[in-house]
């Protein structure tokens, strides 16, 4: 398979289907659900970790890269999800966290016990002057470092203090690293998604203060980040053809995504980049209450668009994932114009240049969680609640803010029917709630009406297949009123034009621009005066 044919749907394992009643989503639950998945017209399955973890971090805090987490199965479960998807043309791919390891895992435990040697897998730093080593801020609030008493030294965690750092600058860690990725690819697995694989490089030693932040822009996209992964593709299964690789990539640029992802470099076939998705953060502050951008947001998504296509690279698009709010609530309008929005917002990422990663759930337009504060798990989540007390915010406006920004917003039940815990599970218990909405938003309820939401994804899945133009064509935007996105894909002769109201008011548009045969629409009419959050696509 080409790049270009590749079409994404990510699951969050815990929260998809529970097969065995345990409130806690498993390999098996997946595996019955292999028919819906096939029939939505995607091609690749990406886990989120299934490696054995104490669950800090969402299983982002791997313990044993080689065991798998007994609530989500085991190896038969594994080889049984990978025989049955290859049975049905669908591919999986795995979560590879390598920037990290769990405290949990017996290396960090050894480097606990005093072993240099282990020790030196990880940043371990004497302690000085009895504060840490530098002012690095911690991803997950604090600073990025822990004090361990009993040795008198520092650890290095760029998230959370249960996520202690890897050594990238000791091949033996690097040696590790390579035979895990071996591993899976020995599996059966054809594809991985590199965790944060862009703040692995940390600069020379001695580290100094950031005067200027939280530490970023020392480890971002650092020194020898291109050394490392060319140096890792050489050496493992990697280097193969047809295999999809990933980068996840943390506040990266345009100039470092080409790098990474332009063929002739071997670095990774794609990366997902977050920049568009900051245009809620108000003065680049996450946790605060704000209306997402659309001017902002337009611009970079065109920006980075035409920036990669010029350097030949490519990446993954996608709105929402397991980090990130239901695009449905945080662009789209979740109650009046719920069908409509879910439906622009679904079309206009998945016909761009790129490879649509599609997250569980957005394709029945599942909403924010809108929790109480007990409902909520996600350390970040938990995190952010303490500091942003402690900086005297009212707990009124905090939970406000969660409702807006916790990753937990991405993180409920897929809602498969009305029943007790959506279908989620046989049991009476889930480790989660469902997001509010899901008696009636819900697969059972989407499955047979054509008009729902989920038919319309299944459509566009099915154009992005079929017209060449769609998967292989250059891209051009072209001016638009504000609230309203138009690109062109073109392919020789032919031009699909993509017009997408991201608002809730009616706006005109160039009339021109609606001459053609309309391949999409999810309206039943179309005139120049675009009506709220309308999307059509045109062939010229
Ligand atoms: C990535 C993951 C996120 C995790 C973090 C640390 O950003 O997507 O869920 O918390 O890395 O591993």
């Amino acid at each position: 398979m080409k790049k270009e044919d590749y079409i994404a749907y990510e699951i969050l394992v815990k929260s998809f289907k529970d097969s065995n009643g345990d409130g806690w989503g498993d390999l098996r639950g997946i595996i019955s659900k292999l028919d819906y998945i096939k029939d939505l017209g995607v091609n690749y399955i990406w886990l989120t970790p299934i490696y054995e973890t104490p669950n800090f971090d969402n299983g982002y805090d791997i313990k044993d890269y080689f065991t798998l987490n007994n609530q989500v199965g085991n190896f038969s479960d594994f080889e049984e999800l990978i025989e049955k998807s290859r049975n049905l043309d669908l591919n999986i791919m795995m979560d590879i966290v390598v920037n990290h390891t769990s405290t949990h895992h017996e290396w960090f435990l050894k480097a606990l016990k005093g072993d240099k040697y282990y020790q030196d897998f990880y940043y371990f730093e004497e302690n000085k002057n009895n504060k840490p080593p530098t002012n690095w801020k911690s991803k997950f609030g604090g600073s990025a470092w822990e004090f361990l008493p009993e040795l008198n030294m520092w650890y290095l965690h760029l998230y959370d203090a249960t996520q202690a750092d890897l050594n990238w600058e000791n091949e033996n860690v690097v040696k590790e690293i390579y035979k895990i990725i071996d591993f899976w690819l020995n599996k059966g697995v054809s594809g991985l998604r590199f965790d944060v694989i862009n703040v692995i490089s940390k600069p020379p030693l001695p580290w100094k203060d950031d005067l200027e932040g939280d530490g970023r822009r020392f480890y971002t996209d650092g020194p020898k980040i291109h050394k490392y992964i060319k140096t890792m593709v050489k050496n493992t299964l990697l280097v193969e053809e047809n295999l999809l690789s990933i980068a996840e990539l943390s506040s990266t640029d345009i100039t470092n995504v080409v790098e990474y992802t332009n063929p002739n470099n071997k670095e990774f076939v794609m990366a997902f980049n977050f920049h568009h998705l900051k245009v809620d953060y108000k003065n680049g502050d996450k946790w605060t209450l704000m209306t997402p951008d659309l001017n902002k947001f337009k611009n970079l998504i065109q920006v980075w668009q035409e920036k990669i296509q010029e350097g030949n690279g490519w990446l993954a698009n996608f709105l929402s994932n397991h980090d990130q709010p239901r695009h449905v609530s945080r662009f789209g309008n979740d109650e009046k114009f719920h069908s409509e929005s879910a439906k622009a917002f679904g079309m206009l990422y998945i016909f761009l240049r790129g490879t649509p990663f599609i997250y569980f759930g957005e394709e029945i337009g599942i909403t924010n969680a809108y929790f109480d504060i007990e409902d909520y798990r996600d350390v970040e989540s938990l995190n952010y609640f303490e500091i942003m007390l402690e900086k005297g915010i009212s707990k009124e406006k905090v939970l406000e803010i969660l409702k807006q920004k916790s990753r937990d917003n991405g993180r409920t039940l897929m809602a498969w029917d009305d029943s007790n815990n959506a279908g989620f599970t046989v049991g009476e218990k889930s480790w989660i709630k469902p997001s509010p909405g899901y008696k009636t938003i819900n697969v059972a309820n989407q499955i047979e009406d054509k008009n729902s939401i989920l038919s319309f994804y299944k459509e566009i899945i099915s154009l992005r297949k079929t017209k060449d133009v769609l998967s292989l064509g250059s891209i051009k935007f072209i001016e638009s009123p504000d609230g309203i996105m138009i690109y062109k894909r073109i392919l020789d002769d032919n031009q699909i034009i993509v017009i997408i109201n991201m608002t809730d008011k009616i706006i005109s548009i160039d009339e021109s621009l609606i001459i053609g045969n309309i391949i999409i629409n999810n309206y039943s009419d179309l005139s120049n005066n675009l009506k709220p959050f309308q999307a059509v696509a045109v062939e010229v």
